[in-house]
């Protein structure tokens, strides 16, 4: 699998020491503004460029203009979602209950999830994917109030499933799955899959059926097996994803 590397950058050179900042949080080299890696005519054409602008910071794969931005932009997908597949899997929970993303990535489905009980835990192991979920949230908080029911934790999953002292009423699980077929995934989707790296899914999927106290649901490709061949109690398969329900009884 083909290897991408990952930079910090500023918009503009004002911005450097915010860029900085973010790039020694994040344990990511600082590579310039965009203007002066422009300049330096240096080939970052399969390099990912993680930006920090005036007013939110991005994901952009090389410097050419054409490359459209990566970002949590809540506000946007709040108006595509409808009810899905992953409301059905969350009926019948309690509105004060609380639900815990474990594989959070850009915050998609999390942004579902917030809208259905009163507090939602993301869980994202990858520093800078944790601060474009942190950046988003801060940025649409004010048109989107139920979203301050939502927190970011960057950690390890298992490791903060292991620790717990509270049990979630249900625990939610998107492990990347490789392209099935011919369909294409989005934009956000691939970079993800360029830049992070898989997990034992098989051992996350044993501690949140330890911890959640209401059920686990699983999405996966609906042409993909059950993960760690785990029977789920059921499953709602739609055009392109299935998710699987473990009822704890
Ligand atoms: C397919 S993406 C999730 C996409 C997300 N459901 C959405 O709607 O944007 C999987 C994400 O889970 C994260 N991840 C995988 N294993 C993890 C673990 N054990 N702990 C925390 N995060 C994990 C990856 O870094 C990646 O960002």
């Amino acid at each position: 699998m083909k290897k991408f590397k990952l930079l910090v950058a500023s918009n503009n050179e004002d911005l450097n020491q915010k860029a900085i900042k973010l790039s020694k949080k994040i344990k990511l080299p600082f590579a310039g503004s965009l203007e002066d890696l422009k300049k330096s005519h240096e080939d970052h054409e399969d390099d990912f460029l993680l930006v920090v602008s005036e007013d939110l910071i991005y994901l952009k794969k090389g410097l050419a203009g054409t490359s459209k931005p990566i970002y949590c932009n809540f506000c946007k997908w709040s108006k595509e979602n409808k009810r899905n597949n992953l409301v059905r899997t969350m009926r019948g929970l309690p509105q004060k209950g609380v639900i815990i993303d474990a594989t959070a990535g850009l915050g998609r489905d999390a942004l579902i999830l917030s809208s259905l009980v009163e507090r939602v835990i993301l869980i994202e192991r990858v520093p800078w994917v944790s601060a474009l979920l942190e950046d988003g949230l801060k940025n649409s908080i004010e048109h989107l109030p139920y979203l301050s029911n939502t927190r970011v934790i960057c950690s390890d999953s298992k490791k903060f499933l292991l620790n717990l002292k509270i049990k979630p009423d249900a625990i939610y699980l998107d492990p990347m799955f490789e392209n099935t077929g011919k369909s294409k995934a989005k934009r956000e989707v691939q970079a993800l899959r360029d830049l992070t790296i898989q997990s034992n899914e098989k051992e996350l999927l044993e501690v949140a059926l330890k911890k959640a106290k209401d059920r686990v649901v699983v999405k996966r490709h609906k042409k993909v097996k059950n993960l760690a061949g785990i029977k789920p109690t059921f499953s709602l398969t739609g055009r392109v994803v299935r998710y699987d329900v473990y009822s704890i009884s």
